[in-house]
């Protein structure tokens, strides 16, 4: 049956034991970044259009056919965030964050949204987390970014992670590679898919990333960006491959590995997870995470040249992976205690009754709902506790309740006050 009421297309909620992965990754990400002196960032779900359309670049996809844009009644354009980095660099600049000692390490955790097609481990809503420093030009960075998302990944405990990585090379040596590719293109656009024909002149990176197989077999004799870069460039590249030997990180260069949005210089990188689970196939050729350097984005959005780097990763990739994999979590502790009240004063006392328990981290259970002490029996009986604790009128005047065991039967009158301590006494034998 169609429900009158569903989640928007690509959009879902997250609840019960997804809710535990969710929340582990959180608490993952929350203490490897501690470690790494992060600082966690907020930043609002809705930004001015144009801080994408400038920052992702007006040509990339992103910007071009995923965002969910608005009119304010005031007139303003305003953006659902797409991404994160953006934004964080507004904040960097809006909040004085320029004059602060450098790097700045700043960490995020939260819902992005693109209009795209919704498949598997592709939706409208997702979440990221990603990491952002900003103030360091040092390939070392690089290399702790990529450490950072490897580390994080382990101790979700997912398996056969790889890492790709690139250069593409900044403003001294990329535009003369993008004319090179461009010429190059031109000259095999008979070849090319429609949609990349259309990108030879003004965008010829992206078509290096291109899914289809006859693109992707014009791009394989094509000129290649580590072939092509500046000696600037290539020394930051080696010396960024030498800290990762030096981890024993499972890498692999890509020199087709571009990324979709138009901030990045030099290093970049995507996650991957080689899942051989047929369900997970889907899952599996999209990357976990991705990233890179972005030296040219303060600049571009208003701040000083300062370089930065950082690196955001799927929560609901992860998800669909770590559910595969050995995390397993303990089912909550079951209550020991039900508690069955008879009589509106009764009724009016339990909730204060209940607070007590909570105090003492004694879990119990009750059906405030009920009046019928046959009904909460059952119930107490369904459930599996040891004891029942009856509270009627007679008791609650009298200050006192009644310990029944649940399964020999045996009934005793306690003072309420001495019921937490005779209960914790009793659960403990
Ligand atoms: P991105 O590659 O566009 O990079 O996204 C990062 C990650 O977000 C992807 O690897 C993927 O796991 C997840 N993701 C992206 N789109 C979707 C989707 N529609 N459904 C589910 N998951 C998705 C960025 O966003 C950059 N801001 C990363 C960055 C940070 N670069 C530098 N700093």
């Amino acid at each position: 049956m169609r429900l009158k009421y569903q989640s928007p297309t690509g959009m879902h909620d997250i609840l019960d034991r997804e809710y535990k992965y969710f929340r582990k990754i959180y608490d993952v990400v929350e203490n490897i970044t501690n470690f790494y002196n992060f600082k966690k960032i907020e930043t609002p779900i809705l930004e001015e259009t144009e801080l994408f359309s400038k920052g992702i670049g007006v040509a990339t996809d992103v910007v071009q056919k995923e965002m969910f844009s608005l009119k304010t009644k005031g007139g303003d354009s305003l953006t659902l965030r797409p991404e994160g980095t953006a934004p964080v660099i507004r904040a960097y600049l809006e909040r004085g964050m320029q004059s602060f000692p450098k790097p700045v390490k700043l960490w995020y955790f939260g819902p992005y949204f693109r209009y795209e097609r919704p498949q598997a481990g592709r939706f409208r809503q997702f979440w990221q987390f990603g990491f952002e420093t900003i103030g360091e030009e040092s390939p070392a960075i690089d290399a702790e970014i990529v450490l950072i998302t490897y580390s994080i990944l382990k101790a979700l405990k997912l398996e056969k992670i790889t890492i790709e990585v690139n250069s593409i090379g900044a403003g001294c040596c990329r535009p003369y590679y993008k004319k090179l590719l461009s010429g190059y293109f031109k000259s095999k656009i008979i070849s090319l898919c429609a949609n990349c024909r259309k990108k030879t002149r003004d965008n010829p990176l992206r078509i290096l990333d291109c899914k289809e197989e006859k693109c992707q077999r014009v791009v394989a004799q094509g000129p290649q960006t580590i072939d092509h870069l500046c000696k600037i460039c290539r020394r930051h590249f080696k010396e960024f491959l030498e800290f990762l030997d030096e981890l024993e990180l499972p890498y692999h260069l890509n020199p087709y590995l571009v990324r979709g949005l138009d901030y990045y210089t030099k290093t970049v990188f995507e996650f991957f997870s080689e899942s051989e689970s047929k369900e997970l196939a889907g899952i599996s050729k999209n990357s976990l995470a991705g990233g890179g350097r972005y030296d040219g984005l303060v600049k571009l959005l208003g701040g000083k040249d300062t370089p930065a780097i950082g690196l955001a990763a799927g929560v609901d990739r992860i998800m669909e992976l770590m559910k595969q994999g050995p995390i397993r979590f303990s089912p909550k502790l079951k209550p020991q205690i039900f508690l069955i009240q008879l009589g509106s004063l009764a009724k009016r006392k339990s909730l204060k009754l209940m607070e007590r328990f909570r105090k003492v981290k004694i879990p119990i259970a009750e059906s405030l709902g009920r009046d019928s002490l046959r009904t909460q029996l059952k119930i107490a009986d369904k459930i599996g506790v040891k004891y029942a604790l009856i509270f009627g009128q007679k008791e609650a005047l009298e200050g006192k309740i009644i310990i029944r065991h649940m399964t020999t039967g045996k009934q005793e009158i306690i003072k309420l006050e001495k019921l937490t301590k005779e209960i914790q006494k009793r659960l403990k034998k």
